[in-house]
């Protein structure tokens, strides 16, 4: 490992603390000079680095995101692209796909939307520096299975499992792609494929999530009472969380489709037991969500019979008064 990347990984194992040159030099074995060199490297390459007399040296890895910490803390060699501000990262992520500009597995990380976008055509509010704003882009090599309802499914126990490890939080899941933390939505989950012009065949996937980590200020009065967030102040940093996320992702998307995952999510879902209204075909039918099957499907029980209902299909779930209502 280089010098400034083992300074990084010191960084990263003593987060929010001042380290003095000195600690640095000792701990690495290096000299005062070549910490020195090292640092400068660092803010060079976009790191911001706190630096007090006498004191040391604070990563200030807080309250800005950063792609060489994320790498750093990461634990897998996916492709990492950072944004300060954009539309959509799920937008970005496909047009990138589309034009053959992303050809291996990348995770898209904005620190802000200006349009991000939910299922069913819903906006998702997207504000700086208190949430996490992530596509992962995943182009398809050819005859590769694909498993819409599992992958979301899936990716809501990846990103639950992150957020434990980090902030130290249960969610819970609103089927299929609503992230909930006492009884509010926190996060939600946007899968969407790219289809391939000349085969007609689809090329690639992008999984959005979106989490709230603090609650967004100035919702507008519809979300008021619908939306929150996990902590009220943030003391894990977001490059911590996102790094956590992306190994979580890569694990789970390496083996979602065997459905082990399932259990995790069951046990979270919120929806099994209550009323929902589907889309069925052209109909709208109404029943009460008995389980998820093995494709991640939900079955509900109209009174007549059992249907099968896809995630593109939910409109309405009936909850207590308290519970996010989507
Ligand atoms: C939903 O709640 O309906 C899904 C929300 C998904 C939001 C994420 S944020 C990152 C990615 N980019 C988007 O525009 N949407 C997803």
């Amino acid at each position: 490992m280089k010098t400034d990347e083992r300074i990084l990984q010191f960084f990263a194992e003593h987060e929010g603390t001042y380290l003095s040159g000195e600690t640095l030099a000792k701990n690495l074995d290096m000299s005062r000079a070549a910490v020195w060199k090292a640092i400068q490297k660092l803010t060079e390459q976009g790191h911001v680095i706190d630096s007090q007399h006498h004191v040391g040296y604070r990563y200030q890895s807080g309250k800005v995101l950063s792609a060489p910490m994320i790498k750093q803390l990461t634990h897998n060699d996916w492709h990492i692209q950072l944004l300060g501000s954009v539309d959509s990262t799920n937008t970005y992520a496909k047009k990138m796909l589309a034009r053959g500009d992303v050809t291996v597995p990348t995770m898209i990380v904005a620190n802000q939307q200006t349009g991000g976008r939910g299922r069913l055509g819903r906006t998702f509010v997207s504000p700086a520096d208190t949430g996490l704003y992530i596509s992962f882009a995943l182009p398809l090599p050819i005859g590769t299975l694909v498993l819409p309802g599992l992958l979301t499914t899936g990716t809501a126990v990846a990103v639950s499992r992150a957020i434990k490890k980090t902030i130290g939080i249960e969610l819970d899941f609103k089927w299929v792609n609503d992230l909930l933390f006492k009884n509010r939505k926190v996060g939600g989950i946007l899968t969407e494929a790219v289809m391939d012009f000349e085969s007609q065949q689809v090329s690639a996937i992008v999984v959005g999530i979106g989490l709230n980590l603090q609650r967004p200020k100035n919702l507008d009065a519809t979300l008021e009472n619908k939306v929150g967030g996990m902590v009220t102040e943030l003391t894990v940093s977001r490059n911590t969380i996102v790094a956590a996320l992306c190994d979580e992702f890569v694990k789970l998307y390496a083996e979602y489709t065997d459905g082990s995952f399932l259990t995790a999510y069951r046990k979270r879902n919120i929806v099994i037991g209550r009323t929902i209204t589907v889309k069925y075909g052209k109909e709208l039918v109404t029943g009460v969500a008995k389980a998820i099957d093995e494709q991640g499907q939900l079955l509900v029980d109209t009174g007549d019979d059992i249907k099968i209902i896809n995630s593109g299909e939910v409109l309405k779930v009936q909850l207590p008064n308290d519970v996010y209502q989507g």
